[in-house]
């Protein structure tokens, strides 16, 4: 592995300057809000640039040559940033701002939180692209959904659950959708906090 070529060539220094980018931008957008709010909007923020080997196994399991153009252009997650929010509004305020900044092109958006997966995943997911043409995977969610869906992946490398799987998955699916409920209620609480 160590004599083979990056998947990323020449471009990982570019890519490590984006995702920085990316972090101050963000960086940016929590103070404002924090000055509005007068709270802390962020819980925490990840940021990752894919490993080799997973850049790869994704390249295989999707049937793309194990290139850079497949890395950087047909994929789009090589960088990756996750926003952890204490609360479901915050979530729509940081997306909006990130658009609204002209800095990057938003070319999908997935919301699994007003639209759960059924499996109970909830999350809000960006593809943004900067105007130097580079991709980045954006994950805004709240703590609680961020819990589930660490507990969740914990869990699928469980084996042999066989017969109880879908049980299972019934109780995963009920936990994601009581912590839902729980976002909600905190939400309103914090509203009428902001309201008082
Ligand atoms: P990937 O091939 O995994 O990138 O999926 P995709 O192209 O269908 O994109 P999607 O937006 O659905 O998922 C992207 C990422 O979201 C994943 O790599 C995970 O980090 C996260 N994710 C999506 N679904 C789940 C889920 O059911 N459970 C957990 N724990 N994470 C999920
Ligand atoms: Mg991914």
């Amino acid at each position: 592995m160590n004599t083979q070529e990056s998947i990323y060539g020449a471009h990982r220094p570019a890519l490590e300057q984006v995702m920085d980018g990316l972090r101050r931008h963000i960086e940016n957008i929590r103070s404002e809000m924090e000055q509005k709010l007068s709270m802390d909007p962020i819980e925490h923020c990840l940021s990752r640039i894919k490993s080799e080997e997973s850049m790869r196994e994704k390249c295989r399991r999707n049937n793309l040559p194990e290139t850079t153009e497949s890395a950087l252009n047909i994929l789009t997650d090589a960088i990756g940033l996750r926003i952890v929010c204490a609360f479901v509004d915050d979530v729509y305020t940081i997306r909006d701002c990130l658009k609204e900044s002209g800095e990057y092109e938003v070319v999908k958006e997935k919301d699994y939180i007003r639209h759960a997966k059924p499996n109970g995943y909830r999350s809000y997911h960006m593809i943004l692209r900067t105007k130097a043409g580079y991709f980045a995977e954006i994950q805004l969610r709240t703590i609680s959904m961020d819990t589930w869906a660490a507990l969740e992946h914990h869990l699928k490398y469980k084996k042999s659950v066989g017969s109880r799987a879908a049980l299972i998955e019934e109780e995963l699916k009920r936990c994601a959708d009581e912590l839902a409920s729980t976002d909600l209620s905190m939400q309103t609480i914090r509203d009428m906090i902001l309201e008082a």
